[in-house]
């Protein structure tokens, strides 16, 4: 189990050295929104980390406010953690809206702008506390209940009935139990807890009022670019995923018992794990998503293993690499896709969020 450790240290290093934020600019999507089923969504909610931040991470603490981080959208570093779209910008085309504001820029957003809902995510946090001062999950729903309970923004709950959350716990709270040395014994016992936390959460968004909410299983860690350069990219490691899939099946538990309590389908579970198995292994079966070459290679990568994509030396010259063609690769960096890479796991998850937003 040491050595477990010393991949998710290193998983660790690849998802805290990548945190940074944007403009309020450009954050498109269709404004049509259409029909999914007897409701017509009008507003995303998105809680959780940087898989789906859009910029509410301080530019102090983040490398995604550094070249070349959104070199393809917006076309300037502006706080995602990818070369262009993420997870929250690809989810809420699906639901048709624009994809929300960062919390953090609500000041600067028209009131009708905030009427496509929020974004409290950011990067590098948790379901519990991960780096101060990042914002756990608890304590981004506090922020949005805070809005709520003012009620300058948003009526409720009539505003919130035709409303979407997505729910992003993408790894963080891992690397930060690999980081206080805990024994890999209580690994288990630990992963049980980030369950049932993200359980608490969930309760408390439905009780909110959110109509539906968007559950992610957790991606393959083992495949992450930051554990597979021990195999120059070649493989994912086993013995991680199988952890993950521990982790998958009580959040898959969880969120069962959660719709029988409340007798709706409330809950949605969008499995990442598989989609992104499906995309790496994909040969052309599925025409909506790309068939990335080397699936595991990230396309900007340190020039060793103590830069990370977007570092710099003291004299500003570069130490890391940058493929020719963001496109072609569906990592960006050590842990976050490329938004070709998000695209082609959203074209994967088509069809299951479809019937999962249909049912009632
Ligand atoms: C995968 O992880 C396990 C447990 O951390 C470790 O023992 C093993 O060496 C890793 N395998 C590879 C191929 O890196
Ligand atoms: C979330 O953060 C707040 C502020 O640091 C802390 O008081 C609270 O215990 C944390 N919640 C969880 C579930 O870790």
């Amino acid at each position: 189990m040491d050595s477990l450790i010393k991949l998710f240290v290193c998983f660790y290093v690849f998802l805290f050295t990548s945190l940074l934020f944007a403009e309020i600019n450009g954050v498109e999507g269709s404004d049509k929104n259409h029909r999914l089923y007897g409701f017509r969504p009008t507003k995303l909610f998105v809680f959780g980390d940087s898989y789906a931040d859009t910029g509410n991470i301080k530019k102090s603490l983040s490398s995604s406010w550094k070249f070349p981080y959104g070199i393809t959208f917006p076309g300037k570093p502006a706080g995602r953690f990818s070369d262009g779209r993420v997870a929250t910008d690809f989810l809420a085309k699906f639901v048709g809206i624009k994809s929300p504001i960062p919390y953090f820029w609500k000041n600067y957003a028209g009131k009708k702008r905030l009427q496509h809902g929020m974004n409290f995510a950011y990067g590098g946090t948790g379901v519990f506390n991960t780096q101060a001062p990042l914002p756990n999950m608890t304590t981004q729903i506090d922020f949005f209940q805070n809005i709520l309970t003012a009620g300058d923004i948003y009526n409720i709950p009539s505003n919130l009935i035709s409303s979407v959350a997505l729910v992003s716990v993408a790894g963080n709270d891992y690397s930060t139990f690999i980081s206080q040395n805990r024994p890999a014994s209580d690994f288990p016992a630990f992963i049980k807890q980030v369950v049932d936390q993200t359980e608490v959460n969930l309760r408390r968004l439905h009780a909110l009022g959110v109509e539906k909410v968007a559950v992610p299983l957790l991606q393959p860690l083992g495949c992450l670019p930051g554990i597979t350069f021990a195999s120059s990219f070649q493989r994912c490691n086993e013995t991680q995923n199988a952890l993950v899939r521990l982790h998958n099946s009580l959040l898959q538990q969880a969120v069962i018992k959660l719709n029988n309590e409340i007798k709706k389908s409330t809950f949605i579970i969008l499995d990442l794990y598989n989609a992104f198995l499906t995309v790496f292994n994909n040969k052309g079966a599925n025409p909506g998503s790309t068939t990335f070459q080397s699936p595991l290679k990230p396309c900007c990568v340190g020039v060793s293993s103590e830069y990370n994509c977007g570092s710099v030396d003291e004299k500003g010259v570069k130490k890391y690499m940058i493929c020719d063609d963001p496109k072609s690769a569906f990592f960006w960096d050590g842990s976050h896709p490329t938004e070709e890479g998000w695209r082609s796991v959203y074209s994967v998850l088509h069809q299951s969020l479809t019937a999962s937003f249909m049912k009632a």
